[in-house]
């Protein structure tokens, strides 16, 4: 029987965990604070940042929103982190992305204060990252090895293929599957959309991480039997329903599922760890919560 890891239990998993550390933090007068900035018009990101701020107050975190109009100039976004960086009430911040074209991304993200980062985008953060000294795990890749973790499978020695290089989720997830210990020591394959013959690495793959952004497009014969299924997508296509879409991952569960040992189903897999995680971060910001 394949085992479809149920990423919304893991998930509350989680949650439930933080609560202690928030207790504490609040026994001793601090309530952790998460700032979401959201300068853009697109409608999922819009829904993202607001899950986001629902989740903060389920938890007990002081949730900040700061909505900055897309024409803006880009010096109104800088001083927003300006002000956030040095407001005592606020431990995380986030900046959805993307961001508007005359914005600089790099510079939102050299902008947020390393230690209020709890997106781990900042270059200090990749790079401690990379030294295998993260201060933030960013919070896709640390939810999916929490999963796989929730889900007993092993990365020590087995082949893992990335098929996706973004900064966001399939470099910093290659970059933790190579770490020594516990949720790394695989050999690690980064597959992306130059890979001459994407289906020679996924076929001899233990763990194949799905992360492009391309609607169902890792199939069942593309896997090896008995493989690990990690779908990280999370696409809108056109659907006859009430919203006129309907969300689907990069793997096409249906095939897949007969073949794998383990797979996480899209949506309701990656996503609400990825959530999760953003959490954990922030407590993490708040406190000296250990990893
Ligand atoms: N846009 C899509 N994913 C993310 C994320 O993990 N963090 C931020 N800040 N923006 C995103």
């Amino acid at each position: 029987m394949t085992h479809v890891v149920d990423g919304n239990a893991v998930a509350e998993d989680v949650r439930d965990g933080l609560s202690d550390a928030i207790g504490t933090l609040k026994a001793e007068g601090v309530k952790p604070g998460l700032a979401t900035v959201l300068m853009s018009d697109d409608d999922a990101s819009a829904t993202y940042v607001s899950m986001k701020q629902r989740d903060c107050e389920e938890v007990g975190i002081e949730g900040i929103h700061v909505e900055i109009d897309p024409d803006a100039p880009a010096e109104e976004l800088y001083e927003t982190i300006d002000d956030l960086n040095t407001d005592p009430n606020v431990h995380g911040i986030l900046v959805q992305l993307p961001v508007p074209d005359h914005v600089d991304d790099r510079e939102v993200l050299r902008r947020i204060d390393p230690t209020k980062d709890v997106d781990g985008f900042h270059p200090e953060n990749v790079g401690r990252l990379v030294a295998g000294n993260a201060r933030f795990k960013p919070c896709t890749p640390h939810g999916v090895q929490k999963l796989l973790a929730s889900a007993d499978v092993e990365t020590d020695g087995k082949d893992v293929v990335v098929v996706g290089r973004s900064d966001i989720v399939g470099k910093p997830l290659a970059n933790l599957f190579v770490q020594r210990g516990e949720g790394g020591d695989a050999t690690v394959t980064v597959c992306h959309s130059h890979t001459a013959d994407l289906e020679s690495h996924t076929s001899r793959a233990d763990i194949v991480v799905a992360a492009a952004g391309v609607p169902e497009f890792i199939d069942g014969t593309m896997l090896k039997e008995g493989a690990t299924v990690v779908d990280v997508g999370t696409n809108r296509v056109d659907a006859d329903t009430e919203k006129g879409y309907r969300l689907t991952g990069d793997v096409d569960f249906e095939s897949a599922k007969p073949v794998a040992d383990v797979i996480t189903p899209s949506p309701g897999g990656v996503g609400p760890m990825t959530r999760a995680m953003l959490l954990y971060n922030t407590v993490k910001a708040a406190s000296d919560l250990a990893d």
